[in-house]
């Protein structure tokens, strides 16, 4: 009798598939997903690589879990995984900022997998929704001059100039940009209910065994880390601006809209927006420990563009953090992985 119950819980749970369930932001989106009650499945390139899914397999502690194998270049790879889900969220992409060959290594593969992903949700008839992690570099690069621009969801990354400049790290935001134009066309033309979260980059706290890079680069003015202080630089001038936001108010973000009927298109997802010399200033003062540098010469003290949660906080959407809750975390996190000492 007590098992029939629980058979009938089941059927009426929901399932839903989280797309490279190993990654810095999906392993606490299936954490939170399935906190909530959600029956969930992901997919990991290797689940034989007792490493990279270490923290998943505690994560089974927390309700139904299942692990698939899928990788983003293979075809047909996602149909298991998705099978009988009602929402996919697919946050996986390729990651290689120092790649010789950014063409195949990260933007032919981000767009073959979005393919892939996609036609797996088109067959599998029970997906009601795919919500596809995008990024700010999909949104905000663009040769144009000015401070204090506002980016709206209206907003795409010029791909010609990053083509034709190929500044450092350019095949990054290409290949988000792309993918995510590539998403949108299968959605159109398949008739499938596609949302993008559209974030900046995330720090806070993480499950993953390793320091994810984004809480690296997020805390490199206060651990002193000269290359990452460069990227960072290197992201304000590319980019526009510093903008920041917890890596829990982004997942939030993710089920909020996967959640809500009402919800369509893309979504920028972002809660502080800043300059490097700006976040210096509000570090050295708020962490007096650490030495962080605070002059910057001829470098732009003020941010070129504003990214807008306008559209996600009018659907009803609540950050929980802000800039001071989210270093906070970020420090007692660094902290716990002795990257930062006191
Ligand atoms: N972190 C940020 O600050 C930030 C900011 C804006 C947007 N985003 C977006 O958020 C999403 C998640 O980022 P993240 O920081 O969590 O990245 P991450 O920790 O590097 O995770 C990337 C994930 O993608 C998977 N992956 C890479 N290549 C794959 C392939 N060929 N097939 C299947 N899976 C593959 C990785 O699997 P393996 O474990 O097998 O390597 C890993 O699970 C991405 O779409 C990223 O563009 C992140």
């Amino acid at each position: 009798m007590v098992e029939n119950q629980v058979d009938v819980k089941e059927m009426i749970t929901k399932k839903v598939c989280v797309v490279g369930g190993t990654g810095f932001v999906a392993s606490l989106l299936v954490k939170l997903l399935l906190e909530k009650g959600y029956v969930v499945n992901t997919t990991v390139r290797d689940p034989d690589d007792e490493k990279k899914i270490s923290h998943l397999l505690t994560l089974q502690d927390l309700g139904k879990l299942n692990i698939f194998r899928a990788n983003l270049t293979d075809e047909g790879s996602f149909d298991a995984a998705v099978q009988d889900c009602d929402v996919v969220f697919l946050v996986a992409t390729p990651v290689n900022f120092a790649s010789q060959d950014p063409e195949n290594d990260m933007i032919k593969p981000a767009v073959q997998g979005v393919t892939n992903v996609l036609q797996a949700c088109a067959k599998a008839k029970s997906v009601k929704r795919v919500v596809m992690t995008s990024s700010a570099a999909a949104a905000t690069i663009n040769s144009l001059p000015g401070t204090g621009i506002v980016v709206t969801e209206n907003d795409w990354t010029d791909v010609d100039f990053l083509y034709s400049e190929k500044p450092p790290t350019w095949g990054y935001p290409v290949s988000k940009t792309l993918a995510e134009k590539a998403a949108w066309k299968f959605a159109q033309e398949n008739n499938l209910e596609l949302i993008t979260v559209i974030p900046t980059l995330m720090t806070g706290a993480s499950l993953t065994p390793d320091v994810p890079s984004s809480i690296s680069l997020a805390a490199s003015l206060m651990t002193g880390n000269e290359f990452l202080i460069g990227a960072l630089k290197g992201m304000q001038m590319l980019s526009g601006s510093i903008s920041i936001t917890h890596v829990e108010d982004v997942c939030r973000a993710h089920i909020f809209l996967a959640e809500n009927d009402s919800a369509s298109g893309r979504y920028l997802c972002c809660a502080v927006n800043t300059s490097v010399p700006e976040l210096s200033s509000f570090l050295s003062k708020r962490y007096p420990q650490y030495t962080v540098p605070t002059e910057f010469g001829e470098f732009p003290s003020k941010a070129k563009v504003i990214i807008s949660s306008e559209k996600l906080v009018n659907e009803g959407f609540e950050f929980k953090y802000g800039i001071e809750a989210i270093y906070d975390q970020t420090v007692e996190y660094l902290r716990i992985n002795n990257i930062l000492k006191n």
